[in-house]
């Protein structure tokens, strides 16, 4: 009688935990909601529900997408939920429409608006964005194409992991965000892809990226107005278009960028390495408080810099100066080899000259002939080593 006792006892804790063990991280899993593994039939509404079952989890809730391919179309994941800790793993790959037509209207093929606390792991994006490359490369009337994965408005985000490859144009975009990491992304696309930018971060605070490996046809990362608190470490990028600041200044009513940290990167083959570019028009837009440490050059065509009169078509700005102030920069320990013989530019605006640029322990080679420094409108210090010998 008392062995029955306890076995029933045991028997009913052992019921418990469970059940308390399945409500601290409910799981739904998109084929549970009818999606099919095979690349072709459509799975977005299942991976929209799944999505809303976790969003009004009242616990932890992941949303989990297995091994295989999944043909998802545009899809919007909305806040705020209820769920303050939902967890998208994919272990498998999202895959784009074929028709780029399907995406190109949206803007946008995976976005997540105003939501807290969600991470992605995983897995594997594919935008197929080939097929818009190749019209625009035909200069037909193609649509501008979508980013591939977008958050807004969000808060405490984290993207761990992730490949994403081939997008129609963005790949990742962080705008209106507080609190964002992401880590040991990769991002492939080719070197001829048009704006295929890696990771475009604006209007946001606190992001940090670390352990980036970027390939891509345009910027490796870029920085809009409005970002504060960036810090960018251990990312390497190549092909493409480099780490950049900007362009900034576009509009006369702009947020500045303050605060960023670009710390332990490597160029291969970029058309820049660290740029800050400004549009040459008034605008009350600023950059303040930047370092740049620990960088590694390989055939980098413009290395260091800064350019203040960026005027595409000359349309809009001709003959004008760039209103964007940028002060306290500072360049420390960046070697390597140049692609071009101006390997240190700076280019700032007339009215608004640079100041406060620093320089420490530089030494940027070009081949067998000395590699040139350039100075406009720009004031600042050099200290240590600094090859091309500064011009400030
Ligand atoms: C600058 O940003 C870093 C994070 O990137 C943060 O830790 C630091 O506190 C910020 N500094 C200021 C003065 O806000």
């Amino acid at each position: 009688m008392a062995q029955l006792i306890i076995n029933s006892l045991l028997l009913v804790l052992i019921l418990l935990f469970i059940q308390l063990f399945s409500s601290v991280n409910a799981v739904y899993d998109i084929t549970d909601f009818g999606a099919k593994p095979d690349g072709e039939t459509d799975s977005s509404k299942s991976l929209l529900s799944a999505w809303d079952a976790a969003c009004g989890s009242p616990e932890a809730a992941t949303v989990h997408v297995p091994d295989g391919f999944f043909l998802v179309g545009q899809i919007t994941f909305s806040g705020p939920c209820k769920s303050s800790k939902i967890t998208i793993q994919i272990d498998g790959t999202i895959v784009a429409p074929s028709n780029y037509a399907n995406l190109a209207k949206a803007g946008e093929w995976m976005a997540f608006e105003k939501v807290e606390g969600v991470s992605v792991y995983g897995g594997t994006i594919d935008g197929r964005g080939k097929s818009l490359w190749a019209c625009k490369a035909g200069g037909g009337n193609c649509p501008d194409g979508a980013t591939s994965l977008a958050f807004h408005g969000s808060k405490d985000i984290m993207i761990s992991g992730l490949s994403s490859i081939n997008s129609e144009m963005f790949h990742i975009v962080i705008d209106g965000c507080q609190g964002v990491t992401v880590q040991g992304v990769k991002i492939t696309a080719p070197g001829n892809s048009p704006n295929t930018d890696g990771i475009h971060v604006e209007g946001s605070t606190d992001v940090t990226i670390t352990g980036a490996g970027i390939k891509t046809g345009d910027d490796c990362i870029s920085i809009g107005p409005g970002t504060t608190n960036l810090w960018i470490e251990q990312v390497t990028c190549g092909p493409g278009h480099g780490i950049s600041i900007g362009s900034l200044g576009k509009d006369y009513d702009e947020e500045g960028v303050e605060n960023v940290t670009v710390k332990t990167t490597v160029f291969t083959g970029t058309q820049n390495g660290l740029r800050i570019k400004t549009w040459g028009k008034p605008s009350e837009g600023f950059v303040k408080g930047v370092v740049f440490e620990h960088a590694t050059m390989q055939n980098v065509q413009n290395p260091i810099i800064i350019d203040q009169n960026y005027c595409p078509g000359q349309s809009g700005c001709p003959d004008q100066n760039s209103g964007v102030k940028i002060s306290q920069v500072t360049y420390s320990d960046i070697q390597g080899s140049s692609a071009s013989q101006v390997a240190m530019n700076f280019d700032c605006s007339a009215s608004n000259p640079c100041n406060g640029i620093e320089l420490q322990d530089i030494k940027l080679t070009y081949g067998d002939l000395q590699a040139k420094s350039s100075c406009n409108h720009a004031d600042g210090t050099a200290s240590g080593f600094v090859v091309p010998p500064s011009c400030l």
